[in-house]
């Protein structure tokens, strides 16, 4: 299949690829969210100053794509407290007005992932129902005074909200129902992410670090990377954090020890049942598993399926797919590339197969131990 050719028509999407394609998305989302009262004139002059008019409508709409108190201007270098820290790191996020959103949005404010000198900007893509919503969500940013959150805009563009992007977590997707398998969401899904892979080509930071969570996400990140053919592939991963924490956890409620006595965890593959938590490798207080825990059937049996059906099981309980969990898991998710991997351990997360050392298929996204020096 050409993962590049799923995209929605022209006319459906934000705008071409492209500077001048993402300038003129950016004027029709401005005009999707401010719609302009038609007015009549009938002399020359008259359209002349109407057509300056709106050029100035237009520039005054664009620049309150912020929101509310963060279209405050100020200067960090100028101030005392603000001076010592980094350049305002660019985090998109899609989906914004959902519930892995609601989570994920405060922690990121809160200097959670990126430390506590790295300023932050959010900007927040939604869908023109989740719109008011989403300015909800924004009025919640403001009210929780957080000091490293220097901007908040939210729409619903991706070639406005990717604009710049440091980073890209695309969450927003058509969620499972119980009893439903996450492929069977490639049809709607598959099409978000092509048209995203194309908004964030166009316009996004040319390192920009994708984490796609929305499902089935392995294909999704790669539907996304095969349409943003400019921004290097490594950078596109499909979280399997989310199933690394759930095999620890397994893990360690067996051995009756604390989570963090777990370490080298891999999940082999599919953000999916048919995924693989590699219990032969993983340790528990620096020992192989295998010498700690002698239940051999448990492991190879109940531990395996535990982890691979622990998401369909929550959805049966809870009536909709985990959210605060998945949003711990971006953060560890994020964290994880940008500092140092601890010497010896290893974390989990969909990467693109290129040169593989495990001679696992070239041109697929699949999760598999990966480090990190701290840069990118
Ligand atoms: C999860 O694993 O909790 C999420 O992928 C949601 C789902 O569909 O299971």
């Amino acid at each position: 299949m050409d993962l590049s050719s799923l995209a929605r028509p022209q006319a459906l999407r934000g705008g071409s690829t492209g500077a001048l394609g993402a300038h003129a998305a950016r004027r029709r989302s401005v005009q999707l969210l401010r719609p302009r009262r038609p007015t009549f004139r009938c002399s020359v002059e008259a359209a002349k100053q109407q057509v300056q008019g709106t050029l100035a409508a237009e520039a005054e709409a664009a620049r309150k794509e912020c929101f509310g108190v963060f279209c405050t201007t100020y200067d960090l270098e100028a101030d005392e407290k603000t001076k010592s820290w980094k350049k305002l790191v660019n985090v998109s996020v899609s989906g914004a007005a959902g519930m892995i959103s609601n989570h994920l949005l405060f922690k990121l404010a809160s200097g959670e992932v990126f430390g506590q000198d790295q300023p932050i900007a959010l900007k927040l893509l939604g869908s023109e129902r989740s719109l008011q919503a989403l300015e909800g969500v924004a009025m919640e940013l403001e009210d929780s005074l957080y000091p490293l959150l220097r901007e908040v805009s939210i729409g619903i563009d991706p070639y406005v909200i990717f604009e710049d992007a440091d980073w890209a977590l695309l969450i927003g997707a058509k969620p499972r129902g119980p009893g439903v398998e996450r492929a069977a969401l490639l049809d709607i899904n598959g099409q978000i992410f092509a048209e995203q892979g194309k908004a964030l080509n166009a316009v996004a930071s040319r390192n920009v670090k994708v984490i796609v969570v929305g499902n089935p996400c392995n294909t999704n990140a790669l539907i996304c990377l095969k349409n943003a053919p400019n921004l290097p592939a490594k950078n596109f991963h499909a979280l399997t954090r989310l199933d690394e924490n759930r095999a620890k956890c397994q893990l360690a409620l067996k051995a009756g020890v604390f989570y963090d006595k777990i370490s080298n965890m891999t999940i082999w593959g599919n953000h999916s049942t048919t995924q693989v938590p590699d219990f032969l490798n993983a340790k528990i207080n620096g020992r192989p598993v295998k010498e700690v825990i002698k239940d051999t059937k448990w492991l190879e049996e109940d531990f395996t399926i535990t982890v691979q059906k622990r998401g369909g099981v929550l959805i049966q309980k809870w009536g909709r797919s985990s959210a605060a969990s998945t949003a711990v898991s971006i953060v560890d998710a994020m964290r994880s590339l940008v500092t140092p991997t601890p010497e010896g351990d290893w974390f989990s997360t969909g990467v693109y197969t290129t040169g593989n050392p495990y001679g696992i298929a070239e041109d697929i996204v699949f999760s598999m131990p990966c480090r990190s020096k701290g840069r990118w």
